[in-house]
């Protein structure tokens, strides 16, 4: 077994390096920049059982140390995803773990009857905390709903399952709490937070959709408070997520209790960042003297 190899409950990464859902297209806009192989796996874009035309321009702003987006899902639906993506990105030599959102538990049911008879997927990921469509986060926010979702997903079969929590709660605890109860091998922690950006001459929003979802390194404290939180309450395997872009950055959500990291933002201006940072990884598991990547998660040492 290689010293990068996480296990997260039923699912196996060959390192603990994800390409964050929104941030990477479907990979084939990557090639040119990325050695695909060289990833623990890659999380395309969030797919719907219909297509979705997405919210109004602006979608983006760039904002101090991060981004606000407000895409709200632009896809071309689950159909055609299954038809048309999927059999690329499963040739891709890494493990591909397929976002999903929805509005209805029936929706979700047709979506993991049928990831769940597919080949070439390695993980769910629910999107149950998109802060940019009406009813996106209605799921993630209420720990009964949420739990629900996983749980159509573990009665339709062998698919690991990974839950994305929203922040724009009180506490993502009960959330966490709720969706490892209902048998999530992962969760994913977290989604954008919500904010806004204001033209204060023309006394406009600039987004389309007023509100957005803020990423990049300025939520990277509060991504990792949040880790820390779940890790000291839960079992259920963590997956890091939040302004991430650089090898210390990794390693300090694996030690907050991560078992894996998403990098998010950050491939947008360096596409090949999250290739860079799986062999920066393996030169710490050296220089550390570790067997295993995996013995730094939950290290922290808190005294108080
Ligand atoms: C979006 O498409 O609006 C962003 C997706 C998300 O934040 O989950």
């Amino acid at each position: 077994m290689s010293s990068l190899q996480v296990q997260l409950n039923r699912l196996t990464l060959a390192n603990p390096i994800l390409v964050a859902s929104g941030t990477f297209g479907y990979a084939r806009e990557m090639t040119a920049f990325i050695d695909f192989t060289a990833l623990g796996g890659i999380i395309p874009k969030t797919v719907t059982p219909q297509p979705r035309a997405g919210n109004p321009p602006p979608r983006t702003v760039e904002t101090t140390g991060g981004m606000l987006n407000s895409i709200g899902l632009d896809n071309d639906g689950f159909d055609q995803f299954m038809a048309e993506k999927l059999p690329y990105l499963r040739d891709l030599g890494t493990a591909v773990i397929v976002n999903v959102a929805a509005k209805t538990s029936d929706e979700f049911q047709r979506m993991a009857d049928t990831l769940n008879a597919a080949e070439g997927v390695a993980a769910v990921e629910l999107n149950i905390s998109c802060p940019n469509v009406s009813g996106g986060v209605d799921f993630g926010t209420n720990p009964e709903l949420a739990a629900n979702v996983v749980k159509i997903f573990r009665a339709a079969g062998e698919l690991p399952v990974i839950a994305k929590l929203t922040p724009n709660v009180t506490s993502v605890v009960p959330i966490a709490q709720a969706v490892e109860e209902a048998g999530a091998d992962a969760v994913s922690l977290v989604n954008t937070f919500q904010g806004m950006a204001i033209d204060w001459k023309r006394r406009k929003p600039i987004l389309g959709n007023v509100l957005g979802g803020l990423s990049g390194p300025a939520i990277k404290p509060l991504a990792l408070r949040i880790v820390w939180q779940v890790a000291q309450a839960c079992r259920v395997p963590i997956i890091g997520v939040g302004g991430i872009q650089s090898c210390d950055d990794v390693l300090e959500f694996l030690v907050a209790g991560a078992s894996a990291v998403q990098i998010g933002t950050a491939s947008f201006y360096n596409p090949g960042l999250a290739g860079q940072l799986a062999s920066e990884l393996a030169a710490v598991v050296v220089q550390e003297n570790l067997q295993s990547i995996s013995e730094l998660t939950g290290t922290l040492q808190v005294s108080r």
